[in-house]
């Protein structure tokens, strides 16, 4: 549905070039929701401007269903207007001067396909009543909320019956609460829709809960890509580890088959089977993985802090020179201070 090969992009500025993005690739198939995630200046923004024709690429290729929408090879552009795709900016881009009913009527109206007076109605129509709108389309377009802005944008982008969704941090104006039940609110209606999405997001819970793949990127380029629970629990490296939740990592040695020694004890752990005995590696794990013991087998550390997040109690573990993570159940609780035993089953402790 969409491919993207090598895609590249400097900005010139008067401080010298930068490089936003590196030589990404990805393939996105129907009807899926695949996610951009990676921290604030990584590229995300450009590459979805390129996939909309906004950016001119320096070198790469897209593609959007069978066709070639920019190849620096051919030398193919097709402008933004004949794409076929629908998308929600960062800071999302209401009109102030027209109503709410005339912000979603201008692309139909001004698009590469111009519609008649009625066509543009109904699917106006149709297009506010998917985001619940319907009621207020004579309503001037900055008297609305936030959430109710943010759905304006989305009618917007999707009354064109676009083959591709692009949504830039659609959530990121938002409070906690709201962006929740957009949260749910945008996976329907794209479910619905049945329509491909894209998703650029740096909030890992957005990307974890929403997409059926995610690519995390670092400095214009796909660092790891699957699905959420699969980069989740096997990152690939400590980036990954580090920016999608927060992961512990201890220096061990390989000492058996799944068995590694650190310093403060041994873990099981799941190694690849690549690994030669006294092989040096870090392993890794969530701090919701590890469970605490009184006694048993594990490592052993004492509690240096501990705050209550209510579903959860989390913890700072002193191992002896290293501080660990801990996330547990809240029902029982334990003290500063307090002797505590680190279990962490095999399949939850990996090599990163
Ligand atoms: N118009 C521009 N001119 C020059 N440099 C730019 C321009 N737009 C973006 N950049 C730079 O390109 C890099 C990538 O920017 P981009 O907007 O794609 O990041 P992003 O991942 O969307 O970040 P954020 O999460 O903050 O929105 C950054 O280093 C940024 O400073
Ligand atoms: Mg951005």
């Amino acid at each position: 549905m969409l491919t993207v090969q090598d895609l590249r992009l400097r900005y010139r500025t008067e401080q010298g070039e930068v490089e936003a993005v590196r030589g990404l690739s990805l393939n996105v198939t129907h009807g899926e929701f695949y996610t951009l995630l990676g921290p604030s200046g990584c590229g995300k923004t450009t590459t979805l401007r390129c996939i909309a024709g906004l950016e001119t690429p320096d070198a790469g290729l897209i593609q959007i269903d069978q066709t070639v929408v920019y190849s620096s090879a051919s030398r193919t552009l097709v402008p933004p207007h004949r794409r076929n795709t629908g998308m929600v900016f960062q800071s999302y881009a209401i009109w102030p001067h027209m109503s709410v009913y005339e912000n979603v009527a201008f692309p139909l109206q001004h698009g590469a396909r111009k519609y008649a007076r009625a066509a543009v109605r109904d699917k106006v129509m149709h297009a506010l009543e998917l985001v619940q709108l319907a009621e207020l389309a004579e309503r001037p377009a900055p008297m609305l909320s936030g959430g109710q802005q943010q759905r304006v944008a989305l009618a917007r982008a999707v009354a064109s019956e676009p083959s591709l969704l692009l949504l830039d941090e659609p959530l990121s104006n938002l409070d906690a609460r709201l962006r929740e039940d957009m949260r749910h609110e945008i996976k329907a209606l794209v479910q619905r829709l049945a329509i491909t999405t894209i998703y650029v997001t740096h909030d890992q819970l957005e990307a974890l809960s929403m997409s059926d793949r995610l690519a995390l990127i670092n400095e214009g380029r796909i660092v790891q890509e699957g699905a959420p629970r699969d980069v989740y629990l096997h990152p690939a490296d400590a980036f990954a580890a580090n920016f999608l939740g927060r992961t512990n990592l201890l220096d061990a040695q390989v000492v058996g088959p799944d068995l590694v020694e650190t310093r403060w004890g041994r873990l099981t752990c799941s190694l690849p089977g690549t690994l030669a005995l006294g092989a040096q590696v870090t392993v890794g794990f969530r701090p919701e993985s590890a469970e605490l013991a009184d006694t048993g087998d594990g490592l052993v550390g004492t509690v240096v802090s501990t705050t209550f997040v209510g579903e959860a109690q989390e913890y700072q573990v002193d191992l002896g020179g290293q501080t660990v993570r801990v996330k547990a159940a809240p029902f029982r609780t334990r003290a500063e201070g307090e002797r505590v035993v680190l279990r962490i089953p095999a399949e939850r402790c990996h090599v990163v």
